[in-house]
């Protein structure tokens, strides 16, 4: 028996989306309607077998489809035209769109035909199964470390928690720098070089994996990527949230991990890379003042309409019997999940922080407190239950 297709519909017009749903066999058909704006990170996030896009302007129709196949070639692509635009539609099927229908008149007409594609698009699949084919590699996984309050720990816990995933997996990891204006990773990691990420402006446009591997340092332990920000507060505004969305997806189809360490300003920035996030990992102190930065940083996200919920999740770092809260106390003052603790270590990591020097170099080393618990934590990562 086939199995159920995943089916994206595209539109911003109701009376078509109603049409569409009511016509299409739901039981068979797993459908999610989205906007024109969510379609990258829709069709990024899981492998979709048929996209059905809704003309509703002109711009980007083009670039999306492209998009959209390469991302998964053997995504079918439906346009469905409300206007007949000769040009636009051959552009279309250059871009790979498998099908196009003019509405309203052809509206009918795709819906009697949609069964037979479903069918092609089924037999299409089977074919392909009988020669592997690869989808690229691995869907990546981006995991934002942020806090609304400075001097929490989100660079040195970032950095420590990319290192130590590439130490102990396979994975290709990169870390990505976006304190645009004052940068830390590259003292941090003693990384001394005079590329950054604003060396990508030039090329985000047609950005792939060369040439963020052109930018990019590896850490000489560990062969992490690491992208570092650069260090010069002009150059660093005149990056936008277009750029993050263009960097973030690219790293995504290049790396099993991308792990971003985050300013505490709320900018579009770091709206834009938390809304690409997968895991937004919140450093939070133990004692009010760190819940009440929380508190705030949850109603801008609300104001923004960006949703937490099934993203975030706390990081307890510097945890210790005598700071003002405990565990037990922040359980109760959440409504987010705590993913990790980390202890307070001031003895083990002082001399690391004062020569820059990476916490973690070997696969297997004498750990300090603070090393021992990122590696708890990434292991957790690594094999979630
Ligand atoms: N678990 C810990 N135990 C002891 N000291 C810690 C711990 N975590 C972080 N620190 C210390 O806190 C300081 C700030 O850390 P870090 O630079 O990583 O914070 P940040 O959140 O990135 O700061 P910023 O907001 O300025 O970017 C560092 O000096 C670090 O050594
Ligand atoms: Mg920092």
């Amino acid at each position: 028996m086939d199995r159920n297709l995943d089916i994206l519909l595209v539109s911003e017009d109701e009376t078509i989306t109603n049409q569409l749903l009511n016509s299409f066999d739901r039981d068979e058909n797993t459908i999610t309607v989205v906007r024109f704006e969510d379609v990258s990170r829709e069709v990024n996030r899981q492998t979709r077998d048929i996209v059905i896009m809704v003309q509703s302007s002109n711009d980007h129709i083009v670039e999306q489809i492209q998009y959209i196949k390469s991302i998964n070639p053997l995504t079918f692509t439906i346009f469905l035209a409300t206007e007949s635009d000769i040009n636009l539609l051959r552009n279309i099927t250059r871009a790979g769109a498998e099908e196009f229908f003019v509405l309203p008149e052809e509206l009918s007409l795709f819906i009697s035909r949609f069964p037979t594609i479903q069918k092609s698009y089924q037999m299409r699949l089977d074919s392909e199964k009988e020669q592997p084919i690869m989808f690229g590699k691995g869907r990546g996984q981006i995991y934002s470390f942020y806090s609304g309050k400075g001097g929490t720990g989100k660079s040195l816990i970032s950095s420590t928690f990319a290192q130590t995933l590439k130490l102990e997996s396979a994975a290709e990891v990169i870390l990505i720098d976006l304190n645009l204006q004052y940068g830390g990773i590259e003292t941090l990691m003693s990384i001394s070089t005079n590329r950054s990420i604003a060396d990508l402006k030039p090329v985000i446009q047609e950005l792939n994996e060369n040439h963020i591997r052109n930018v990019s340092q590896t850490e000489e332990n560990s062969q992490l990527e690491v992208l570092i920000s650069p260090c010069d507060a002009e150059v660093g505004e005149q990056l936008d949230e277009d750029f993050i969305s263009r960097l973030l997806r690219t790293c995504r189809r290049s790396f099993d991990y991308c792990v971003i360490d985050l300013p505490p300003q709320m900018s579009a920035l770091t709206a834009a890379a938390i809304e690409e996030s997968d895991q937004i990992y919140y450093v939070l102190l133990p004692e009010t003042t760190s819940l009440k930065v929380l508190k705030n940083f949850e109603e801008v996200c609300e104001r923004l309409g960006i949703h937490l919920q099934s993203s975030l999740s706390m990081i307890v770092n510097q945890l210790s019997k005598d700071k003002e809260l405990q565990i037990k106390d922040l359980k109760n003052l959440l409504r987010f999940p705590i993913k990790t603790t980390i202890r307070y270590d001031y003895k083990g990591l002082q001399s690391f922080v004062n020569k820059g020097e990476v916490i973690r170099k070997k696969p297997k080393e004498k750990l300090i407190p603070f090393s021992k618990d990122i590696r708890k934590f990434v292991k957790s990562v690594l094999n979630p239950k």
